[in-house]
């Protein structure tokens, strides 16, 4: 049986790293470290760049449709995902304007709620999601789907490039 999220899940362990950063930096901005505030908005840059403009984008694409066309309980939670990305998106997008505010005390909140819902939403679609993509979906479909997804990510490498957000990271 071939795999269609291999990638994916290799890709939640790089976004699972980014957030363990974004816990740290939580507490930081709250005792209004200044020097802290340019790093953690490179990594709110990673979160809305590969995260959301590549990954999520591949998951919409290419995993969900399948997912939703089956109905049912499934497809609920196709949609549950789907609306957490939008959350994260906003959340994202809130932080970055608290930031710009230096309404740090606020920015530290949301910040709380994201890196929440980032973990939450990562481990369900790794234990129940993405299995059950690979369990609907047939070989000669998953094939097709990986070769969409790699034109995806060739067609927008300025998002989907996860070597130059992993050189990032390393500098932070
Ligand atoms: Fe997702
Ligand atoms: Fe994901």
């Amino acid at each position: 049986m071939q795999a269609l999220t291999l990638e994916l899940q290799d890709e939640h362990e790089f976004i699972s790293k980014v957030n363990s950063y974004l816990k740290l930096y939580k507490d930081k901005i709250i005792s209004e470290r200044f020097n802290e505030i340019d790093s953690l908005k490179k990594l709110l840059t990673i979160i809305r760049e590969f995260v959301s403009n590549c990954h999520h984008k591949k998951e919409e694409l290419f995993i969900f449709p399948y997912i939703l066309e089956k109905g049912g309980d499934e497809a609920d939670l196709a949609n549950e995902m789907i609306t957490q990305h939008r959350d994260l998106e906003k959340m994202e997008n809130q932080i970055e304007i608290y930031l710009e505010k230096n309404n740090f005390y606020d920015a530290s909140k949301v910040l709380n709620d994201l890196v929440l819902l980032l973990d939450s939403h990562i481990e369900k679609e790794n234990t129940v999601v993405f299995d059950y993509a690979e369990f609907i979906i047939d070989d000669e479909k998953k094939g097709e789907l990986l070769d969409e997804m790699i034109k995806y990510e060739k067609d927008n490498n300025n998002y989907c490039n996860k070597n130059k957000y992993e050189k990032i990271l390393e500098k932070i």
